[in-house]
């Protein structure tokens, strides 16, 4: 695809600005105003061009769902035939499964709705667990799930280039696996049990001739939310004497304090990706997305 420009939103602007330049496209903004009953109005250009970009992440996910729902059919009546969403964090793929009967699988009903909204989508590390592609839930839309891992293991593998990649779950092992063989770091999962939003429990991995030890540990996820599942991580390493634990995720969600607790557990520095606007970013998808656009 070649776009002709690139919308974003006022609270995504620094990464719309980096992929607008390496993209060498226009940069527009779309206009919100939120009246006082919560209702939204959202003002677009007036006049698109044929091959458009939407950038829309969805940290703070219920707001900007419905931002997508207006946004994108008013691209399309302004003149948008190409519609292509680029969705760093995409929300709700954590829940793909009804783990309890009755329960929605939201991964399959949000993927759906925005499927009928865009004729691609792009997005960084979705958490997919028991589904092999996005494809699986997003039929008629064309889909690309970039990782971020190898970007983060190289920022690691600079700054602690004997880290040992420990990711907090079974899950992490596709970002652990893929950085720490991009960057020649050794790696391994812990078992994570969950027993409620902020109730988790982490065994360490046990690692035959690799011992946390004296070792600088660094955790890596795709996602972190209230921080629990890297703080369980990270003080179970350090407990085994880990000489050092640092962090570095996909899309640093962190709500309320949970960075502040997550550094009060001692962890040294957290790193994430500017997927998700945050101040722990550290790493730009940027080139990223722009070089899957040109392929898309
Ligand atoms: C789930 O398996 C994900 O990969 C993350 O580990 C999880 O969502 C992190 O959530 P929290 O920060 O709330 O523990």
């Amino acid at each position: 695809m070649t776009p002709e420009l690139l919308l974003a939103f006022d609270d995504e602007w620094a990464l719309g600005r980096a992929l607008a330049d390496a993209l060498r496209v226009p940069l527009q903004r779309i206009e919100r105003h939120r009246f006082p009953d919560g209702e939204l109005k959202l003002r677009l250009p007036p006049a698109l061009p044929a091959r458009v970009v939407l950038l829309r992440g969805l940290h703070q996910p219920n707001d900007k769902l419905v931002e997508l729902l207006i946004a994108a059919p008013a691209a399309r009546e302004l003149g948008a035939r190409e519609l292509v969403l680029v969705c760093p964090y995409m929300a709700y793929m954590r829940q793909d499964i009804a783990f309890v009967p009755g329960e929605a699988v939201s991964q399959r009903h949000i993927a759906g709705l925005l499927a009928r909204q865009v004729d691609a989508l792009l997005t960084i590390d979705p958490h997919l667990h028991r589904i092999a592609s996005l494809d699986e839930v997003m039929p008629g839309c064309r889909t690309r799930a970039l990782t971020a891992a190898r970007l983060l293991g190289e920022w690691v593998a600079e700054r602690v280039p004997d880290a040992l990649l420990i990711g907090p779950d079974e899950e992490a092992l596709q970002w652990v696996g893929e950085a720490g063989r991009a960057h020649g770091l050794p790696h391994a999962v812990c078992h994570k049990q969950r027993f409620g939003d902020h109730d988790v429990r982490v065994v360490l991995p046990s690692l035959p001739g690799l011992a946390i030890a004296g070792r600088a540990v660094v955790l890596m996820d795709d996602v972190a939310s209230t921080g629990r599942t890297l703080m369980e991580a990270a003080r179970a390493c350090l407990e085994a004497g880990a000489a050092s634990v640092d962090v570095a995720v996909t899309h640093a969600l962190f709500v309320g304090d949970a960075l502040a607790q997550l550094r009060a557990t001692g962890v040294r520095h957290v790193w994430s990706t500017d997927a998700v606007p945050h101040e722990t970013a550290a790493v730009s998808v940027a080139p990223l997305i722009a070089a899957a656009l040109r392929a898309l």
